[in-house]
């Protein structure tokens, strides 16, 4: 059912800060940061030759990723994403075998204005695990 790693999120309690990291020590190739209203988030992709970081701010209150800094203040892995064919045939794939999907269930726009969803971490080891369609 997946298909390739599309992202790893790293959530940064400074995003200029870490954007410049990647940009200056890492020499990637980083975009403008972007306001996702609906995802509590502000987002600046690193584009490397297989696949993306994304490097995750809290924006506005009650940001789901203000509680992940405030339990990890120096940043760290948030989540990762796998690229899917079809979301909703995946989504109840996931239902059968078990796995919780977060929210509503119901699939919203992503960061690349495609549909994501998001899987329980408890049913995936502890990992936080984003569905996007491509
Ligand atoms: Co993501």
């Amino acid at each position: 059912m997946i298909g390739r790693l599309n992202h790893v999120a790293i959530a940064v309690p400074d995003l200029a800060a870490a954007a410049a990291t990647y940009r200056n020590a890492l020499g990637a190739k980083v975009t403008e940061p972007e306001d996702l209203p609906n995802h509590g988030v502000t987002v600046v992709f690193v584009e490397l030759p297989n696949t993306k970081i994304e490097l995750l701010h809290p924006l506005g209150d009650g940001s789901p990723i203000q509680g992940f800094l405030d339990k990890n203040p120096s940043g760290g892995m948030h989540h990762v994403c796998f690229e899917v064919y079809d979301i909703l045939a995946a989504r109840e794939q996931l239902k059968a075998e078990g796995k919780r999907i977060l929210g509503d269930g119901e699939p919203k726009t992503g960061a690349h204005g495609k549909p994501v969803l998001f899987l329980h971490p408890k049913d995936f080891d502890g990992t936080l695990i984003e569905i996007e369609q491509v």
